[in-house]
């Protein structure tokens, strides 16, 4: 009998601890805007929310998105952009400001549980040429400074998301891991002052990126599922380069006595868009791989505690810059609208949801006329006139919509100006090269949008809004059941 009891108990226990790791943890994104028809903030947060993301990582201030996350149980990280590091490394006051208008208030006055300002973006990056070397320290310790002086130091840490190339290995190996040279002294300073306030090290990795620089990297190495050849580092063997990444810096940390700094993981993912290697395929196993990883618990073999790892990216942004590459704008695990790339099984069998409540322009594409001749001298100015102020990185060599025929081509760069153009009167009219169709001409992979009506959002009542209002009876119940508890504990 006692020893029935105790097996009972024992599996009442196992049933509990199974039920506590079996508990998906929360997932954590980069939520960036640079959009031309964003979706509307408290249809993302609704989407951040149905995908079971509790961490965001914003990259500037953007008032809206910040509102609309306030009590929404997601933590948040606010980024500060890179012009701003020199205004804010020359001025405590500059900073203060910065923190009182960006932080302070929405942290108050509308309930956002910031965790995190992260100064500047890859400020280190070989590309910016030294640009902001200078500063970032100095801007990093005044914001510290500033949100001490406001009181939320230990609420609020102030971090550096810095790019993997700060760091490299000579041996190729990741247990040959240290820091740049060139900014080698000034990583160490950093990474002190972040562990004197405890916080952590930022750090952006990207496979992708390096399959994208190099044609000979291994191209099964990028991914997780141990396809590759496996790199050996004396007593571990590494399987995917996200590790192998991830080591390196824990490596370059040891060997500067930093061993155990905590150290998030700010920025990782796949474009689905812009070039050959960036399609839907491999974007859906990356992204697949990641999250069964991010999901499994488990850390990289010199480090078995995981870090937080915001993937990159909820959304596709049509006005990021393409510099370095046309699937700069494809980054996101969903379309700009908050619809469904590919499936990801998000952990538990849990399939991704799609935003609701999105509205749209109406059901009209703009394509070249049937009696419009490919010989048309005016074509090449129409369609290039376009795309300079429309998303085609679609069309390019081995994209989405790299396979169209002329015609189609043609067609896909009028579309993309006219729904950018928010269907206006006359933004259809190439000298007669176009008409307006209801049929919609995506195929083979290849979407023809149609853009998201903003003016509709910005009129009607957002779906929040229009809940809360259903809700009211049920708050005022909730507020009088409390009310009355109050009375009788009193
Ligand atoms: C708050 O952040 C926004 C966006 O980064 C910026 O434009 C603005 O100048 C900031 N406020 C202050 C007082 O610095
Ligand atoms: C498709 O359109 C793009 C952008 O207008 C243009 O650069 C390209 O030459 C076109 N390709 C074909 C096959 O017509
Ligand atoms: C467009 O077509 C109309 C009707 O055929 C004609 O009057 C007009 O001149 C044309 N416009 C251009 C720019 O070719």
């Amino acid at each position: 009998m006692g020893s029935f009891r105790y097996l009972s108990w024992l599996l009442i226990l196992s049933v509990v601890l199974e039920g506590v790791t079996l508990e998906v943890q929360g997932l954590a994104i980069n939520w960036g805007s640079r959009a031309s028809h964003p979706l509307p903030a408290s249809i993302t947060v609704q989407l951040l929310k149905d995908n079971g993301f509790d961490k965001v990582k914003l990259f500037e201030a953007d008032p809206e998105p910040l509102k609309a996350l306030g009590h929404s149980g997601i933590q948040v990280m606010v980024g500060i952009p890179n012009e701003l590091l020199e205004p804010l490394s020359s001025s405590v006051q500059a900073a203060i400001n910065w923190v009182s208008q960006n932080v302070s208030t929405f942290i108050s006055k509308y309930g956002v549980d910031i965790r995190y300002v992260a100064v500047g973006n890859e400020p280190f990056l070989k590309d910016y040429k030294d640009k902001f070397v200078k500063t970032t320290f100095p801007a990093l310790q005044n914001i510290q400074a500033a949100l001490i002086k406001a009181g939320l130091g230990r609420q609020v840490k102030a971090t550096v998301p810095l790019n993997g190339d700060v760091y490299q290995t000579d041996s190729g190996l990741p247990s040959g891991g240290d820091f740049r040279p060139d900014i080698r002294t000034l990583m160490i300073s950093i990474i002190k002052f972040l562990s004197n306030n405890g916080a952590p090290l930022t750090i952006n990795i990207y496979p992708f990126l390096s399959l994208d620089a190099d044609p000979n990297f291994p191209v099964e190495y990028a991914f997780f599922d141990g396809k590759g050849a496996p790199v050996v580092d004396g007593s571990i063997t590494y399987t995917n380069v996200l590790d192998a990444n991830f080591d390196t810096l824990i490596s370059a940390l040891e060997k500067n006595g930093f061993g155990s700094m905590p150290v998030i993981i700010g920025e990782v993912g796949w474009p689905s868009d812009g070039t050959p290697h960036a399609n839907i395929q491999s974007a859906r196993r990356f992204n697949q791989g990641l999250l069964n990883r991010i999901n499994s618990g488990k850390g990289s073999p010199k480090r078995p505690s995981p870090p937080d790892i915001y993937v990159f990216a909820l959304i596709d942004e049509d006005t990021k810059s393409v510099d370095p590459g046309n699937f700069e704008r494809h980054w996101g695990i969903f379309y700009y609208d908050g619809t469904i790339k590919y499936p990801l099984d998000m952990g538990n069998r849990k399939s991704l949801v799609a935003a609701k409540g999105v509205r749209y322009l109406s059901r009209h594409w703009c394509v070249m006329a049937p009696q419009a001749s490919l010989t048309d001298p005016n074509l090449p100015g129409g369609t290039s006139y376009a795309c300079s102020y429309a998303d085609c990185t679609s069309l390019g060599y081995g994209s989405s919509c790299g396979n169209l025929d002329a015609r189609s081509n043609a067609s896909y760069a009028f579309n993309m100006y006219y729904q950018t153009m928010d269907q206006r009167r006359g933004t259809c009219s190439f000298n007669n090269l176009t008409v307006l169709t209801v049929i919609d001409p995506s195929r083979d992979g290849c979407r023809f949008e149609i853009m998201i009506d903003t003016g509709k959002h910005e009129k009607a009542p957002s779906p929040s809004t229009s809940s809360r209002g259903k809700h009211v009876p049920s708050l005022l119940v909730l507020l009088h059941i409390v009310t009355l508890i109050f009375c009788c504990m009193y």
